[in-house]
């Protein structure tokens, strides 16, 4: 335990209230260890203003999710007739809803530029790939988040959003049927249904997304930021002052509390903009088909998932029979490569052949739907494998030889294609092109072991370059 701190009898009372606290419980430790005496590189530009947007996104989804649930009735009968008396009825429950539809692209927004920064600057790397692979958790959980709550307004797109992707679950051999009637609670999606994604929503995966916001915080503060030249302010090497401080750093709070207060205020000028003058935002945040109350008997023409899930919906269309022969010569090239060109021991080498193999076998026995969930799956899980496949010498965009530049480029011309075809009706061009895209997907990610390393690296500053302004 730590000792008891005594204060003057005539301090000021606040002082006197504040040491009382202190005794107890280290308050003004934590502020002094995560804000006021926390180093953070002192050149951060606008890419790092999204982690406290998303902070602050999370917290708007809280509050006002939990005024809903207020006002909200989970059960099939009622659910869309209680979002309607929200918006209608309820004292500002207009302002409240539209808030949390809005805030949940917002959030999808953000944090995809929040991912998009960690790529560019190698954010990634040793020593914080745990702040990664906390960050692709929290990525996870936001859309399992997104996806149950999506179903609660109990609309057409509701209902039917989530027969599709439930069902996408009985494409997975010998346990695929029983895991999406477990999924569904019942043979159709119903009113069971309605109940566990209410609670998963409301409770589960809300608990699930703290403990890793909060973890990956930690992981961050053990190691601190990385900065936009990747050079490290608290390298064994880096310059720091007499009294041990990075001279490349400042305390968070002030510099960086003001930084992201004004951050904030941009972003929700936007923000309310949206809500008060197109929280629809033509059909994007909130899809018309979606005020229409759920009907079991009357499948709508065309079913396409929130534009945040469209990249990965695109890709799982892609996936067709014919697709999978070209997966399946992809299986072939890794594997030759493999064999050919890795400097490993025989036996190794036998594995590469005897997974190929198996993997190819696999390929033409099972149907191409559990290969499209597969690679609608995989393209998440491979963001969890970035800090190993990176092996380029420099951590920043900046250092990197310039047509890497394009190619980070491409990269997400090549997303918002996907993005955007996803959200059309299928189509034999739209079909091909996104079949290009999901291959550039993965290939961009798999190949990166190789092409991370090609080219010509400028050289990095020893401290980080920052101009005042
Ligand atoms: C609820 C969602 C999230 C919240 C609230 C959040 C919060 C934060 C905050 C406050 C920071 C420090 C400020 C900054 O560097 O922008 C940060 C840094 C970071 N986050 Fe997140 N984050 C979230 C999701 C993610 C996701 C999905 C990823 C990646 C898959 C990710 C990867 C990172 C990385 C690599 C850093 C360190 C960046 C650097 O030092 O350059 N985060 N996060």
């Amino acid at each position: 335990m730590a000792e008891f701190k005594d204060i003057s009898p005539d301090a000021p009372f606040a002082v006197k209230a504040m040491n009382w606290v202190d005794n107890r419980f280290p308050a003004t430790k934590l502020f002094k260890e995560h804000m006021s005496e926390y180093y953070a590189p002192k050149n951060f530009n606008f890419w790092y203003i999204f982690g406290s947007l998303a902070m602050l996104v999370l917290v708007i989804q809280i509050v006002t999710g939990i005024f809903l649930t207020m006002h909200y009735k989970p059960d099939a009968a009622l659910a869309f007739g209680s979002v309607e008396y929200i918006m209608r009825d309820v004292p500002w429950g207009w302002l409240i809803r539209y808030m949390h539809s809005t805030g949940a692209s917002a959030f999808f927004i953000v944090v995809y530029l929040h991912m998009y920064r960690g790529l560019l600057y190698g954010s990634y790397r040793k020593p914080r790939e745990l702040i990664w692979i906390f960050g692709c958790a929290i990525f996870l959980a936001l859309m399992a988040e997104a996806f149950m709550g999506y179903l609660l307004p109990w609309g057409q797109m509701s209902y039917w959003g989530a027969q599709v992707i439930v069902n996408l679950f009985s494409a997975i051999p010998f346990i695929g049927p029983d895991l999406s009637l477990l999924l569904r609670g019942d043979y159709v999606v119903g009113d069971a249904t309605l109940n566990r994604f209410f609670s998963f929503h409301v409770i589960a995966v809300p608990l699930v997304l703290l403990g890793l916001v909060v973890a990956h915080i930690i992981a961050l503060h053990e190691v601190g930021s990385n900065n936009p030249d990747g050079v490290e302010i608290k390298g064994p090497n880096a310059p720091r002052d007499a009294n041990g401080h990075p001279l490349d750093g400042i305390p968070f709070h002030p510099y960086y509390t003001v930084h992201d207060i004004f951050g904030v205020s941009l972003f929700l000028m936007v923000f309310s903009a949206i809500i008060f003058f197109a929280p629809e935002l033509g059909g994007y945040f909130l899809e018309p088909n979606n005020f229409i109350p759920a009907n079991p008997l009357q499948t709508p023409l065309h079913i396409a998932p929130v534009w945040y899930f469209t990249p990965f919906y695109s890709m799982l269309r892609a996936i067709t029979s014919e697709m999978v022969y070209a997966l399946i010569a992809c299986v072939l090239a890794g594997a030759v490569t493999g064999v050919v060109k890795a400097k490993v021991a025989n036996l190794f080498k036998a594995v590469i052949v005897g997974a190929a193999v198996v993997l190819i076998a696999a390929m033409l026995m099972i149907d191409a739907k559990f290969w499209g969930v597969m690679v609608m799956g995989g393209a998440v899980i491979i963001l969890f494998f970035l800090p190993w496949l990176d092996r380029s010498e420099v951590k920043s965009i900046r250092y990197r030889p310039g047509w890497n530049k394009v190619l980070y480029g491409i990269f997400v011309i090549n997303f918002l294609v996907l993005g955007y075809l996803g959200m059309e009706p299928p189509s034999t061009i739209g079909g091909r092109v996104s079949q290009a895209g999901t291959l550039f997907y993965f290939g961009f990610f798999l190949l990166m072991p190789w092409w991370s390393r090609l080219g010509t690296f400028k050289p990095v500053p020893s401290r980080v370059t920052f101009s005042a302004h």
